[in-house]
């Protein structure tokens, strides 16, 4: 079994949405009960709520499921928990370093390393930004997926 967190600030618009198009790139692999995937954020702002419903109705277009998700908080036993925890943006990173138990440092990721066709290493907080933001997020999000299902099949499964 491999486990993948992603983590944002809120967790109702970025992880929340590589959350779903993980789990629906892992399903149609077949590969569901190989790869556990989950999704936070660094802050508590949101914690028990559903994601924004612009981040479920762009995610729902292209076929994601967005609407089952419910935010929570990144804590240290995720480091535990998890054997790759991806930040969505550099100020995310920082913050899960603090939080981050001796040792598990190697963990600790961007997602867009992951990514194949765009050089951006951040996905945009879309959470002031119009629906284009949203768009933008699916695609760098889709982007990465595929590049780190095929870094899971490198190197965990
Ligand atoms: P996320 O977006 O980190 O992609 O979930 C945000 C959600 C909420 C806030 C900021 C970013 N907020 O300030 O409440």
């Amino acid at each position: 079994m491999v486990r993948v967190l992603f983590v944002c600030l809120g967790n109702i618009c970025r992880s929340p949405t590589a959350d779903g198009v993980f789990r629906e790139v892992v399903k149609r692999e077949g590969l569901a009960d190989q790869v556990e995937v989950d999704s936070a954020g660094t802050a508590a702002y949101h914690v028990g709520e559903p994601p924004d419903s612009r981040s479920v109705a762009a995610a729902a277009r292209r076929g994601y499921d967005l609407s089952v998700l419910r935010a929570r908080q990144a804590r240290p036993q995720d480091f535990h928990d998890f054997d790759l925890v991806l930040a969505m943006d550099q100020e995310n990173l920082r913050n899960l370093r603090r939080i981050c138990p001796p040792g598990r440092e190697n963990r600790l990721r961007l997602f867009l390393d992951f990514a194949e066709n765009f050089s951006e290493r951040e996905v945009p907080d879309p959470y002031y930004s119009g629906a284009k933001g949203f768009d933008l997020v699916l695609d760098m999000v889709e982007d990465a997926c595929q590049g780190l299902l095929a870094h899971l099949r490198a190197e965990h499964l």
